[in-house]
């Protein structure tokens, strides 16, 4: 049985950390698959991309704790190094990508969902990193993407007490754009996955590369970033026919990503 499973419905993928008996701890193999997984994402025809765990309880609980207990200095740097690479593939995937985060999304876990665009939640969701009551720092982007995330001081404060926080104060830190009854998260995700795809591909990808890399320069850089990927949008025939029919007073077809 494959510890990542990845579904295709239309042009949206779903990625699934399948190992439920654990609450889809991410172990070396974990995190292998995802790997590939993600190498084997076409994204010229996957539009969107859904990252979920396995069973009603957790999206993932956290790196392996018996597989960590015993790792030497050197292992141990090893092992961050594995997952940060992984994470930072699914981050600069060129598709948007939406963590639907259905129940516990601890150390790891709440790294997994960070490195993800966008991050649902439902009522049952619970975020941490719980990384120094184990005696170790986060180790997959944590200290990193959790205070770009809610800020410096919501970061340190979650960070030094190990204080799990539940969905609605997730939501109310800018953590999660959104929270559902737990029933309803998937349809929710895939209707907005859906919508983004119904979007013109080329510009769609072109926004989360502006936002990422200009997010990492200065103003007077991040602006040419931007006018670069801006005008790599113009002579496609997506841009063409959708300019076309608002003149023209009528719906567009859908976007060919071309
Ligand atoms: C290994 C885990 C696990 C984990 C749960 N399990 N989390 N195994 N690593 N992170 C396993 C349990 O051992 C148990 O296996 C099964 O999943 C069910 O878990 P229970 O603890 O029995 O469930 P429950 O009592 O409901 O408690 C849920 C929980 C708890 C609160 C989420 O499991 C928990 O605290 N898990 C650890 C959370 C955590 O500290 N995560 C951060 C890890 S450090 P058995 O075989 O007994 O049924 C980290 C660092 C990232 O992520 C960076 C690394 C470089």
């Amino acid at each position: 049985m494959a510890l990542v499973e990845l579904e295709l419905k239309d042009q949206v993928g779903i990625l699934t950390i399948n190992r439920p008996e654990a609450l889809n701890a991410l172990n070396d193999q974990v995190i292998s698959e995802l790997d590939k997984v993600l190498d084997s994402i076409d994204v010229n025809t996957v539009r969107c991309l859904i990252v979920t765990g396995a069973g009603q309880k957790a999206f993932v609980a956290g790196a392996d704790i018996a597989q960590m207990s015993g790792l030497t200095k050197a292992e141990g740097e090893a092992f961050g190094k594995l997952g940060n690479d992984v994470f930072r593939k699914l981050e600069t995937l060129p598709i948007p990508t939406i963590a639907a985060v259905n129940g516990f999304a601890l150390g790891g876990g709440c790294e997994l969902s960070m490195s993800c665009d966008i991050r649902l939640a439902s009522e049952t969701a619970v975020f941490g990193q719980p990384e120094v009551g184990l005696g170790i720092t986060p180790g997959f982007g944590g200290t990193q993407r959790l205070a770009r995330l809610v800020g410096m001081g919501k970061a340190k404060e979650m960070i030094y007490t190990a204080r799990n926080i539940k969905a609605p104060e997730a939501l109310a830190c800018g953590l999660v754009q959104a929270v559902y009854p737990a029933e309803e998260l998937m349809a929710e995700a895939e209707k907005m996955a859906a919508r983004i795809a119904g979007n013109a591909p080329i510009a769609v990808r072109a926004c989360k590369k502006a936002i990422n890399d200009g997010t990492q320069v200065d103003m007077d850089k991040a602006i040419v970033v931007e006018e670069k990927l801006f005008g790599s949008c113009f002579e496609t025939k997506d841009q063409r026919s959708a300019m076309a029919a608002f003149v023209e007073k009528r719906k567009h077809d859908p976007f060919e990503n071309c």
